[in-house]
């Protein structure tokens, strides 16, 4: 009999890490899409703007998109530009949908047709009025770079950047807040990753960080300083929702080890016991 339970447990334990896989590569593909798709295979505008043709004052374009986050999320040259890339010979041209070099006031609903949200937000900002009443306000291109886009972070608040058109006081206080925000959303995600590794499922809490923390970002733009201190404080409530939590999983961990170990010694208990028991009987 025992040995009947044995294959059925080994079959049961690769099983469900054969779902576990499953279902991580189901989220990858699904969930975490990227951009566009596959990259096609012929991309004129790509091929074009490589070759030694070019003039020199563009060929640093194509170098410093390759190293952008926006190259590794499949955005392309036609993505932000318009055009055909499929014909060489056509691509630039207006009727194929090519918007050309985006003028300085144009630059946000360029950039704006992806970044929905962000795009709003600034609008309302500040930045987003001077821009449209003067055109002195900072557009996206002013703060991100235009082909070798990185994934933001605060760090892009400082003081060289701000204070080129007035003073730092209202950036510091507005990038204390966020600071704080993000190293409570790090840690979060740290121990998300641990809880991970113990084979505990935490899908369902890593969408929530994630939703809150897209939120968060986007917030910056409204470059509103009380605005970004009264939603830090909901964030940070929300974040410790999801913190206790992960304080209850490693909790039930601990139990569950705890537990095992438990039953392991009151096993070995008994086997010394009965082998004790069975020795007497034969002695
Ligand atoms: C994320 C959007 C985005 C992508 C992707 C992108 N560009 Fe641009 N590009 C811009 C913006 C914005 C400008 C205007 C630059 C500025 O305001 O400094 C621009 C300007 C240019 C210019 C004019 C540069 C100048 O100095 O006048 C060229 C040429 C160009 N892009 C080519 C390309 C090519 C080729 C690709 C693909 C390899 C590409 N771009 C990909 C956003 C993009
Ligand atoms: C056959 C070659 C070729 C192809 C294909 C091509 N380009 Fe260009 N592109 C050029 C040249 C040459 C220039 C420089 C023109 C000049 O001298 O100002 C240029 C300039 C540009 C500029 C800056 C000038 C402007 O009009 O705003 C952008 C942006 C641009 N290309 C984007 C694209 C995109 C996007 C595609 C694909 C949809 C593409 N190009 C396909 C050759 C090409
Ligand atoms: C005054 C500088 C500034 C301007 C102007 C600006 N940004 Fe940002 N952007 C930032 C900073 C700083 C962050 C990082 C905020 C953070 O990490 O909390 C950021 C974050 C982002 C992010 C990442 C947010 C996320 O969800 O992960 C995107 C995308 C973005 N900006 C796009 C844009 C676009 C599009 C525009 C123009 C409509 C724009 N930015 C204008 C400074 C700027
Ligand atoms: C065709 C759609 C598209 C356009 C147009 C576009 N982006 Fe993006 N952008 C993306 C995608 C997709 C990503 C990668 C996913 C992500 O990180 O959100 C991204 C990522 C970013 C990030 C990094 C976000 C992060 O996670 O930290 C910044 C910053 C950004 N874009 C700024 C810009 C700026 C500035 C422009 C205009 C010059 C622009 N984007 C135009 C689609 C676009
Ligand atoms: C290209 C010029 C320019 C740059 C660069 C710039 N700003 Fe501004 N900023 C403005 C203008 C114009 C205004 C609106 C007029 C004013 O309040 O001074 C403004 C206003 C502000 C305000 C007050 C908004 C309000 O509603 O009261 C804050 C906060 C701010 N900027 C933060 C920043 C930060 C943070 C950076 C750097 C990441 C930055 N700015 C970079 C031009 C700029």
């Amino acid at each position: 009999m025992r040995y009947f339970f044995l294959p059925v447990i080994i079959i049961f334990i690769l099983a469900s890490s054969a779902l576990a896989s499953y279902r991580e590569a189901f989220e990858k593909e699904f969930l975490f899409k990227s951009w566009g798709g596959e990259e096609p295979e012929v991309n004129a505008c790509i091929d074009c703007h490589s070759s030694d043709i070019m003039k020199k004052e563009f060929q640093s374009v194509m170098q410093s998109w390759k190293r952008s986050w926006h190259y590794q999320n499949n955005v392309l040259c036609h993505d932000c530009h318009g055009g055909d890339y499929k014909d060489a010979t056509m691509s630039m041209s207006h009727q194929r949908g090519f918007l050309g070099t985006p003028k300085y006031t144009e630059v946000p609903d360029f950039c704006g047709k992806c970044h929905i949200g962000i795009l709003r937000n600034y609008l309302e900002s500040g930045h987003g009025k001077a821009l449209q009443a003067t055109g002195k306000g900072p557009n996206c291109v002013t703060c991100h770079g235009s082909h070798n886009i990185q994934k933001a972070n605060i760090e892009i608040i400082n003081e060289g950047l701000c204070t080129k058109c007035h003073t730092y006081e209202r950036a510091k206080i507005m990038k204390q807040a966020l600071f704080a925000t993000e190293n409570k959303i790090r840690d979060i995600d740290k121990k998300l990753e641990d809880l991970k590794i113990e084979g505990i499922y935490v899908g369902d809490e890593k969408r929530e960080l994630f939703s809150t923390q897209a939120e968060f970002r986007a917030l910056f733009h409204t470059i509103d300083a009380d605005l970004v201190k009264q939603r830090t404080d909901d964030f940070t409530r929300k974040l410790n929702v999801i913190d206790t939590k992960i304080k209850n999983s490693f909790n039930e961990i601990h139990f569950r080890k705890n537990f095992s170990a438990f039953l392991m010694l009151i096993f070995i208990g008994l086997s010394i016991v009965v082998s004790l028991l069975s020795k007497t009987y034969k002695d």
